[in-house]
């Protein structure tokens, strides 16, 4: 099967990053703006993040317009009927995603794949409410998206192989390098990267050292692009709370349940780099480290 039409169910970073992989790559994007309002700040990021390549001298003009093109967005979660694939990249809430399913198996056409880029719930739970659960898989995409390779392909109890073989080749021709992965919470990814940054603030808590220090012996010593601070708020601190939990839910230890200052600053909506604070305080050029974080206060 060729995947010509592509449905996105929410335009957030996620939804936004793979409507621009795929549009790039040639192929009809139907995004649907899953939360009330209007979908023009959608479109101007998107718009905006081709037009950045144009000005860097990545990418024509008419590129840009022809790939734009390619792309509605919209509020009509009707739109992605005639799609062959749908991601969602709603909220993180299983119930939220599984009523989701329950409507996409109505809109959908029995054939058409459709696909979660949930980070840490389960596939098989979504797939539960489906009637053809055979073309109900989970597709990770990594944030940057246009940026980063990887997608996990998430293969629940009941994903055929062909799905995942269609899966496979789809990521291969849009120029990703997917991996299958057996649905277990957290998948690959996420199951080391989660309890490393957990570490990494109880090593704060500690007094081990600072935000800077850990940062700069993390990108030095082990040869990272990012700290496991910065990660952490570029990643935003409410997922990763949200991803520590589910995995604490899962495995019940205590070694992955979220630390006392990754919760105090969610609680404060100090979530990373969207909000402009988190470790670091992003109002500064610069990014400096927060302040409040100076002292150990496990
Ligand atoms: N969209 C498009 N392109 C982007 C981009 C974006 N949002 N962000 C960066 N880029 C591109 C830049 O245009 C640049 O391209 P060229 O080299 O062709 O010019 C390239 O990426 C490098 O960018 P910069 O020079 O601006 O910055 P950098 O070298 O510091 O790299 C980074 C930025 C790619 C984000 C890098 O720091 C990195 O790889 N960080 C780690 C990211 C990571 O680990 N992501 C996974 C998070 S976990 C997750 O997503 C899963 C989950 O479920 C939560």
């Amino acid at each position: 099967m060729k995947i010509k039409t592509v449905g996105i169910i929410g335009t957030g970073t996620m939804g936004l990053g793979m409507a621009h992989v795929f549009a790039q790559a040639g192929r009809n994007v139907v995004a649907v703006k899953a939360t009330p309002g209007s979908t023009e700040k959608a479109e101007a990021t998107l718009a905006g993040g081709f037009s950045r390549l144009v000005d860097r001298g990545k990418m024509e003009a008419s590129e840009r317009d022809a790939i734009l093109d390619r792309v509605t967005v919209t509020t009509d979660e009707g739109a992605v009927a005639d799609c062959e694939l749908v991601v969602e990249s709603i909220i993180e809430d299983i119930a939220t995603k599984k009523a989701l399913f329950e409507r996409l198996e109505d809109i959908c056409t029995p054939e058409a794949l459709l696909t979660s880029n949930t980070s840490t719930l389960s596939v098989t739970a979504m797939m539960a409410v489906c009637k053809h659960r055979g073309r109900v898989a989970g597709l990770h995409f990594f944030n940057p998206a246009p940026v980063m390779k990887l997608v996990e392909i998430i293969h629940a109890f009941e994903t055929t192989d062909t799905t995942l073989q269609v899966l496979d080749e789809f990521c291969k021709d849009i120029g990703k390098d997917p991996v299958i992965v057996q649905d277990t919470t957290g998948f690959i990814v996420n199951r080391l990267l989660t309890p490393y940054m957990l570490n990494a603030i109880r090593m704060l808590e500690r007094g081990t050292g600072t935000i800077e220090s850990i940062d700069q012996a993390m990108k030095l010593g082990a040869g990272l692009p990012m700290g496991p601070f910065e990660l952490a708020d570029y990643i935003g601190l409410d997922v990763v709370e949200a991803m520590s939990s589910n995995i604490f839910e899962d495995v019940r230890s205590e070694h992955h349940a979220p630390p006392h200052t990754l919760t105090r600053l969610r609680q404060l909506g100090y979530l990373g780099r969207k909000t402009k604070k988190g470790f670091y305080d992003y109002s500064q050029k610069p990014p400096v480290q927060n302040p409040d974080l100076a002292h150990p206060f496990a």
